[in-house]
Order: C-alpha cells, then sequence, then structure tokens
C-alpha cells in the first residue's frame, strides 16, 4: 500500500518525542534510543542500542572466548603428546589423538555460534541505528529540509551507521582475542619461561608497524570515502537531472565532471595500495623472524637436552595465534577514532530538534466548520528576512477566496502557515478559532488540504497515488475524486487505466496531469479548507473551469484559499486578496479591486501576457 512508502511515526513516548502523534503505526520501532545526553561519550549514548541486544551479544563474547581458550589448549595438548607419547613413551598416542580432535571440535563449534551471535548483534544493530535515523528525519520539520541536502544526508548516514556498528560490536571481539593472548603467553611461560621472553620479542614491534601502517592508511581512507562520495552525487544528479543535461546538450561535460571525479578516487586507491605494498611484508614476515628467533634458542635448548620438540612446535602455533590480535589491536585504535567521529555526525542528526512540535495535551480538531484566520501574523524563513509582516486575514467558512501578488510576495508562505509547516514568529493562524499550535498536526492537515505547486507523485499506480492520503479508500472513492479533478477521463485512456504504474516522480505523465492526480489526492481527504498553491497552473483553461465547476458544486461548504496567477482562475473567487511587501493590501471583488488597485490591474496585466 502508497503508506508504505514512507516510514511514518510512532506512538509517543514523551510529549516532545513524537511530533505527529496523532499519527499511529503498526511499525514496532527499535528497542532502544540513544541516550539524550549530549554529554556522554559517544560510546555511552550508543550503549542502550547495545544493551538491548545484549543477550546474542554477550552469548557471542562468551562463546568466543570459549572458542579461543579451547584453541590455546590444543598446542599444549600437542606439545604434551609429543613429549610424552613420542619421545618418553609413557602415554597413550590413541588418547592424545583423541584429546586434540575433541578439543579442536568443541573450539570450532564454538566459534561457528560465537561468529553467528555477532553477526546477528552487528545487523541489528545496524538496522536499529538505521530506523533510528530514518524515523528522525521524517518526524524533523520543513525548515531543516530547507537547510541540508537530504539525499547527501542519507547516504552519509549508511557509512556512518556501518562505522559505528563495526566497532560497538567487533571492538569487544578483538579485546577478548587480545586477551587470549595472555592466556597463550602463560602457556608459553608454563612450558618455558626463558623461551617465552625469546619468542615474544617481536611482538611490540609487530604492534609498533601496524599501528604506523594505520597511522597513515587513516587519512587515504578518509580520503577515498569521501571521494567515492563525491562520485556517487555527480552520478545521482546525472541520473535525477538528465532532463536537464540532455537539454542544455552538456553530455560530454558531465562525462569529464565524471571522470576527474573517478580519476580522483582511483588515486586514493593507488595511494591505498602503495601504502599497504609498504608496509605488509613487514607485518607478515616479522613473526617468521619470532618462529627464527625460537628454532634457535629452542633448537640450542632441544640439542643440550633441555626442552623437548613438542615445544617448538606448540610455540610455532601460539606465535601464530598472537599475531593476529597483535595486528588487530593497532587497527582497533584507528576504528575507534573512524567510529567516534561518524556517531558525532549521526547524532548531529538525531539531536536535531524539530522546531514545529506538538503541545503536550494538544487535542484533535472536530467537526470543522472551515473558518480560517490569519492574526497579526509575522513570520520570516530566517531570522534576517520577514516575509510576513502585520499579516491579517479572515476567511469564513465556506468562502472562496483569491491570493494574489507578485512572485516571491510569500503566497506560498500563506499556505505552509495554514498547515503549519513553520510556526510564525508572532500572531497566530487559527481554524474555527483554534490556535494552529494548539491542536493535533495529523487533524489539522486532515482538516486543512493543501495541494502544492509542485506535485510530488510516487512510483506507484495512479490509484494509489490518489488514495495516498486515504489507504484503503474504495475505488469508487478514488474515481469520485478523480472525476472532480478532471482527471478520471485521461486516466481511462492510460494503458491500465487506474493501475498504470507511474514513472519515478511521475515523469511519465504531462506537468497537468501530474497536477490533477494530486488535487484528486487532496480531495479524497476531504478536508473542509482546501488551498490551492497554484495548482491549475499547468492545466489549460478549459479543464481548469471544469475542476472549479467541480469543486463549487460538489462541495460547496468547502472553506478554498487559491492561490494563482491567471486571471481566468482569480475571476473564480468572489473575494480577492492583494499580498504586497507581507501585508494585505487590497480585499474585494475582482471588479472592485480592478478599479480601485493599480498594483492589482498591474498584475493582472502580466499575467494576461504571459498567458498569451
Ligand atoms: N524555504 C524557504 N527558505 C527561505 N526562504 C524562502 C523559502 N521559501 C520561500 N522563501 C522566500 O520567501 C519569499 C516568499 O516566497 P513564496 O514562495 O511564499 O512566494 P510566492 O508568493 O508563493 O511566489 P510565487 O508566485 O513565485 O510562487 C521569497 O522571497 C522566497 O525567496
Ligand atoms: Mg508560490
Amino acid at each position: 500500500m502508497p503508506n508504505s512508502l514512507l516510514p511514518r511515526s510512532r506512538a509517543p513516548e514523551t510529549p516532545d518525542s513524537n511530533p505527529l502523534g496523532g499519527v499511529r503505526s503498526t511499525y514496532p520501532g527499535p528497542r532502544a534510543q540513544i541516550s539524550r545526553d549530549a554529554n556522554l561519550t559517544w560510546w555511552r549514548r550508543i550503549l542502550p542500542i547495545i544493551s538491548s541486544h545484549r543477550l546474542t551479544f554477550v552469548a557471542s563474547i562468551v562463546l568466543s572466548f570459549v572458542s579461543l581458550i579451547l584453541q590455546t589448549l590444543v598446542p599444549y595438548l600437542l606439545n604434551g603428546a609429543i613429549t610424552h607419547a613420542l619421545q618418553k613413551h609413557n602415554a597413550s598416542l590413541h588418547r592424545a589423538v583423541v584429546e586434540i580432535v575433541v578439543v579442536g571440535a568443541l573450539a570450532g563449534v564454538t566459534g561457528i555460534l560465537s561468529r553467528q551471535y555477532l553477526y546477528r548483534t552487528a545487523y541489528e544493530v545496524e538496522a536499529d541505528l538505521r530506523s533510528l535515523i530514518y524515523e528522525h528525519l521524517t518526524w524533523l520539520s520543513f525548515s531543516f529540509y530547507d537547510r541540508v541536502q537530504s539525499g547527501q544526508l542519507i547516504s552519509r548516514a549508511n557509512s556512518d551507521i556501518r562505522s559505528v556498528q563495526m566497532y560497538s560490536t567487533f571492538a569487544p571481539l578483538i579485546l577478548v582475542q587480545t586477551s587470549i593472548g595472555v592466556l597463550a603467553f602463560g602457556f608459553m611461560l608454563k612450558i618455558d619461561p626463558l623461551l617465552a621472553c625469546i619468542a615474544m620479542v617481536v611482538m611490540p614491534i609487530l604492534y609498533v608497524v601496524g599501528i604506523k601502517m594505520r597511522r597513515v592508511l587513516f587519512p587515504i581512507s578518509w580520503i577515498t570515502q569521501s571521494r567515492l562520495a563525491d562520485v556517487a552525487t555527480i552520478v545521482d544528479e546525472n541520473v535525477n537531472g538528465v532532463r536537464v543535461v540532455k537539454s542544455f546538450a552538456q553530455e560530454e561535460a558531465e562525462i569529464n565532471r565524471l571522470a576527474d571525479a573517478a580519476e580522483r578516487v582511483a588515486w586514493a586507491y593507488v595511494k591505498d595500495a602503495q601504502i599497504r605494498g609498504q608496509w605488509s611484508p613487514w607485518l607478515q614476515n616479522l613473526p617468521q623472524l619470532g618462529l627464527a628467533l625460537v628454532l634457535a634458542f629452542g633448537g640450542f635448548m632441544v640439542i643440550n637436552g633441555k626442552l623437548g620438540v613438542g615445544a617448538i612446535l606448540a610455540f610455532n602455533a601460539y606465535l601464530l595465534m598472537l599475531q593476529a590480535p597483535f595486528m588487530m589491536l593497532g587497527q582497533l585504535v584507528m576504528m575507534g577514532q573512524r567510529a567516534k567521529a561518524s556517531a558525532e555526525r549521526i547524532f548531529e542528526i538525531l539531536d536535531e530538534h524539530p522546531e514545529v512540535i506538538e503541545r503536550p495535551g494538544a487535542y484533535d480538531l472536530v467537526d470543522v466548520e472551515g473558518s480560517l484566520d490569519f492574526d497579526h501574523v509575522r513570520f520570516g524563513y530566517g531570522p534576517d528576512v520577514e516575509i510576513l509582516q502585520d499579516f491579517n486575514l479572515r476567511i469564513s467558512a465556506g468562502e472562496t477566496v483569491a491570493l494574489v501578488g507578485r512572485t516571491g510576495s510569500g503566497k506560498s508562505t500563506v499556505a505552509r502557515l495554514a498547515t503549519r509547516f513553520y510556526d510564525t514568529t508572532e500572531g497566530a493562524v487559527r481554524v474555527d478559532g483554534h490556535d494552529v499550535r494548539d491542536v493535533t498536526m495529523a487533524s489539522l492537515r486532515q482538516n486543512v488540504g493543501v495541494v502544492l505547486d509542485e506535485p510530488f507523485l510516487f512510483s506507484v499506480s495512479v490509484g494509489e497515488n490518489i488514495a495516498y492520503g486515504v489507504p484503503g479508500a474504495t475505488y469508487v472513492a478514488i474515481e469520485a475524486a478523480a472525476r472532480a479533478a478532471a482527471a478520471h477521463d485521461f486516466i481511462m485512456d492510460l494503458p491500465d487505466g487506474y493501475d498504470t504504474v507511474i514513472g519515478e516522480r511521475g515523469y511519465t505523465l504531462s506537468g497537468g496531469q501530474r497536477q490533477r492526480i494530486a488535487i484528486a489526492r487532496t480531495l479524497l481527504v476531504n478536508p473542509p479548507i482546501l488551498i490551492l498553491d497554484d495548482a491549475t497552473s499547468a492545466v489549460d483553461v478549459h479543464v481548469e473551469s471544469t475542476i472549479y465547476d467541480a469543486l463549487t458544486t460538489l462541495m460547496a461548504s468547502r472553506t478554498t484559499l487559491v492561490i494563482a496567477h491567471r486571471i481566468s482562475t482569480i475571476a473564480l473567487a468572489r473575494r480577492v486578496i492583494l499580498l504586497e511587501d507581507g501585508r494585505v493590501v487590497a480585499d474585494g471583488t475582482h471588479e472592485q479591486l480592478l478599479a480601485t488597485s493599480g498594483l492589482y490591474a498591474e498584475i493582472l496585466a502580466q499575467t494576461i501576457v504571459e498567458d498569451l
């Protein structure tokens, strides 16, 4: 169903946690939220999410611990077997083999289980973080989206979620592995303390080399990430903006732009490979040096009869076992730095508060008659520019009013304030005398329907698009709404009628067809107050008058605010309001304004020229 396209908000837990409190959904959401206390360190803020999966997480850590202990036991048993069964002949070889096989198998099984639990935790944590972010994004107000590039934001959020998830679930595992190194060292000490110390000589060097390599690799991997994001942005713009690119014949320039960006990515990858090429041989071969030392000193001891051959084999196995944790320990530091930066970017989004929120105790608007009142309204999108200055307008229930003004005079702004997309700086907007800030947002938007000038359609069927606000509407209702919007006839001409799937953003339809579907979508909700913001600008005059005829006859009791440029549309309203410099400068019938207002005549003269 269409409502599955966008996540809807959950039921509120605290009054300010969900500004769309009126909308209920069956989506259960993540099991926990991040800590709201911005003073905590980043991992303490993430902790509630991890601890909501503590069962699988702790299980995976414990199992991994068990598995590693069993693994460390194997070389020890091997040493005993070689010494006692092969050299001294005072123990059974058969028994030793069985012991090693059983311990090895148990280590394998616990290892598999630990990994399964760990991956489950990791991906559940990732899913939780993702839903938290997307859910939060749907709560944020319009003003947030005015400020940010939402596409960039979402793609960035994805890689940040991944790096936080990796660190918070895998870091504890690496620490467990390192702690096992202590156990392995203990076994080595037990076999021979001196040789244990000699064998460990290269480990600190391995750690230092690991750290050094990450330190030079780290900036490069950041550069690679950001350059990959640049490529993604260019590809995204070229796909979404393909019509603009082609119409200005800029294909070649775009190809060059992409090639440049791709080259920059290639440079970063080559640099990365060079650094790895320089450092990796050290990391791979240092442990061999350790093995050589063990062979030299241990071999000497064996020749002098002070050590069994088995000990050399066991040391060999331990050194290989220790190699990984020592290298990873260096990696852990870098992963931690990256996770911290990522977590901070995630918090930047999650700490963003919606500016338009529902008041505690907000009530539902019911039985709306349809009066709309702007009372001494002041408003600006930012603190610097004031768009509406002492804007006063009272529209009675059932009235049809046209709002006219120069482009950029603030007409759409008036529509956005009536639906509370933004809050006024001063003054109030009232529906039936109720301040829009006192009522639930869902009920307000059910009662004040707005058709925007840029209709956005989803890539689902025409019918589902019309039913977007009323999921589960009957076919009869959908058709009635489409007829009122003068859309039924062209929809029936589409290949599958109401089941025709619309191409992305409705590009398979004409501008006027998209507008009519958008009108039908709002009419289906049947709001007592209807605002049409340039909603018929792409429809021809004849179809437009059909739509307005239908509107007037179908719902005579509806309050309608029409924002229009065309004289034919304006003339449909009995009352016309002229907006200039954020104020109402004229209010009357079309004829009255024409006779008294020079500005009105001027604006209309321009639109007539445009119409021609
Ligand atoms: N989201 C926004 N953020 C900042 N400024 C905005 C925003 N939307 C509009 N404005 C500014 O507010 C002013 C009024 O814009 P508005 O869209 O209300 O004009 P309009 O009367 O609807 O114009 P048009 O007839 O061209 O549709 C303009 O100067 C515009 O630049
Ligand atoms: Mg506008």
